[in-house]
């Protein structure tokens, strides 16, 4: 699947806006990630607002690509099991290879919990989601190699 490889984490964007059309379609990539028990514990915070972006990129200095993207998804997440994170992780690499159908860059950002207080209290996420991770998206302003990465030395079989 050649989106797999073409795929990178992509840090600038232009000024170009995603259709609803599109951004659907990568949210409905998402929301068909397998899921533990299929209990789908995911919900979406779309930010497209300019003020809004850049209060999101301001929670870390590595989030700083937020605020030039064209819009950023906040994963949000209930803990239906105890594997509820790795749910979310099966839904953002949905999301971002399905963008990469579309040549949109993408990138995925890690949000530890101080970080996940302060978006909360911002945008009004209620005590029972969780956040741990949010995804920008904009249409590429650089380009990168695609990965072709293979390390047979990791792989191992029937017994380590
Ligand atoms: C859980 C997770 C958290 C990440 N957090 C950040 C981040 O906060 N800021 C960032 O610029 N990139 C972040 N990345 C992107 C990685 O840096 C990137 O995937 C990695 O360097 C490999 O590059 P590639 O995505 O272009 O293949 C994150 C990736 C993952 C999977």
């Amino acid at each position: 699947m050649e989106e797999i490889y073409q795929r990178r984490s992509i840090r600038k964007y232009i000024e170009k806006e995603i259709s609803d059309e599109i951004l659907g379609k990568i949210i409905k990539a998402g929301m068909n990630a397998p899921s533990a028990k299929n209990t789908k514990p995911y919900e979406f915070l779309v930010v497209k607002d300019r003020q809004n972006l850049q209060k999101l990129a301001s929670v870390k200095p590595n989030a700083y690509m937020v605020k030039d993207s064209n819009v950023t998804i906040v994963m949000l997440g209930r803990k239906t099991t105890e594997f509820w994170k790795l749910d979310i992780g099966a839904v953002i690499q949905n999301m971002l290879l399905e963008a990469a159908h579309y040549d949109i860059g993408s990138c995925w950002i890690g949000i530890n919990k101080e970080q996940e207080e302060i978006i909360k209290k911002e945008f009004r996420v209620p005590d029972d989601l969780r956040i741990i991770s949010m995804v920008s998206f904009g249409y590429k302003g650089e380009e990168k190699e695609n990965n072709n990465y293979f390390e047979p030395e990791k792989i191992h079989y029937e017994k380590y």
